[in-house]
């Protein structure tokens, strides 16, 4: 695909070469990400930041990854903020918005949201999720972490086993990372719901166009055996009749440590595209895994940084310009990475 200029809307855009530029730009926005040098490389740009849904990852990393290039972020949450609550269409806030913005990252509770206000918009736009539909930038983070975790375990991407496990039907997550997964060879996908919440067989039908073995229950200690990953999920509420109704599957497949030592090979990596849900009957992903080294919730996050600059680098075309436009940091940045 060509990144310069171009809106990111689904994962089906990419091919495997794509996602491998993609990753060793994101690899060269290190330095930057963990603060050894800085960049100035989009000084003067503008980031137009549109949240209709609640985000605290994709949101403030997406602002990060902008103002670590050199740019500004200009922000809108909630419909609330926005004149949509006055009854604007997507349609006349995008040609707004994109009049004031080198470049958009959007939200929306609606499926293809984005892409119609991206067919309005004269700047890129990315898809910052749309409703149950797709999540792009979350799968590639995704994969980009998969792939440091299995290296660090010598293993390779293809021949991957991995368990995606929770609400399939509703997370968003889930159905990009599985288009992207396509893109490799000989996986076996462990695929573990209710089944009133498993995957959309278009998904599934993906998967199996690609030659993988799918495997569908709803029993998590048969699916979460013999895999490289445990992905899980959080029922997605949000997307429900009910809270009622959403309270029927939560805790359903709850992984801690006792299920885990019981049930997984010894490395397995545990994952989760977070927010996890904390409340005392939903628990997804125990904070009792919390000093398992094979936790990766935390790397995940962080990697979305790095993915995220290396989205802007190519969409704006300035990857070969970063360093041209680096400088030593002047404050404190003894910390975490
Ligand atoms: N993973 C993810 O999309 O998190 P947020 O909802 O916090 O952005």
């Amino acid at each position: 695909m060509q990144f310069a200029g171009s809106h990111i809307l689904s994962i089906s855009q990419f091919e495997r070469a794509d996602v491998e530029r993609l990753f060793a730009v994101a690899d060269a926005m290190r330095p930057y990400a963990h603060r050894e040098r800085i960049t100035r490389v989009l000084d003067g740009a503008i980031l137009g930041s549109m949240f209709f849904e609640p985000s605290t990852r994709t949101r403030i990393s997406f602002g990060s990854a902008f103002n670590l290039l050199g740019g500004e972020v200009r922000e809108t949450t909630g419909f609330e903020h926005s004149a949509i609550a006055k009854g604007e269409s997507l349609y006349d806030t995008a040609r707004v918005l994109s009049g004031y913005s080198d470049i958009i990252v959007m939200r929306h509770p609606q499926d293809e949201s984005v892409a119609e206000f991206a067919a309005a918009s004269r700047v890129p736009v990315i898809n910052g999720g749309d409703g149950a539909n797709e999540h792009p930038s979350q799968a590639l983070l995704d994969l980009y972490t998969i792939r440091y975790e299995l290296a660090a375990r010598a293993r390779d991407l293809d021949g991957l086993r991995i368990a995606m496990v929770g609400d399939l039907r509703f997370g968003r997550t889930v159905h990009s990372l599985s288009k992207l997964l396509s893109l490799f060879r000989g996986l076996r996908v462990s695929l573990v719901s209710p089944e009133a919440l498993s995957m959309p067989e278009e998904v599934v039908e993906t998967l199996r166009a690609a030659g993988h073995q799918v495997l569908q229950t709803d029993e998590l200690e048969t699916g979460i055996a013999d895999v490289d990953i445990v992905y899980s999920t959080r029922i997605q509420e949000e997307r429900f009749a009910s809270r009622e109704e959403a309270d029927l599957y939560r805790g359903r497949f709850r992984l801690n440590q006792s299920v885990y030592t019981a049930n997984c090979e010894p490395n397995t990596v545990i994952m989760h595209p977070l927010p996890r849900d904390s409340r005392e009957g939903a628990r997804e992903l125990d904070t009792d895994l919390n000093d398992n080294p094979n936790l990766a919730i935390f790397r995940q996050s962080d990697n979305g940084v790095l993915v995220r600059m290396a989205l802007f680098a190519l969409i704006l075309d300035v990857v070969d310009q970063v360093k041209g436009h680096a400088a030593p940091v002047n404050w404190y940045t003894e910390r975490r990475f």
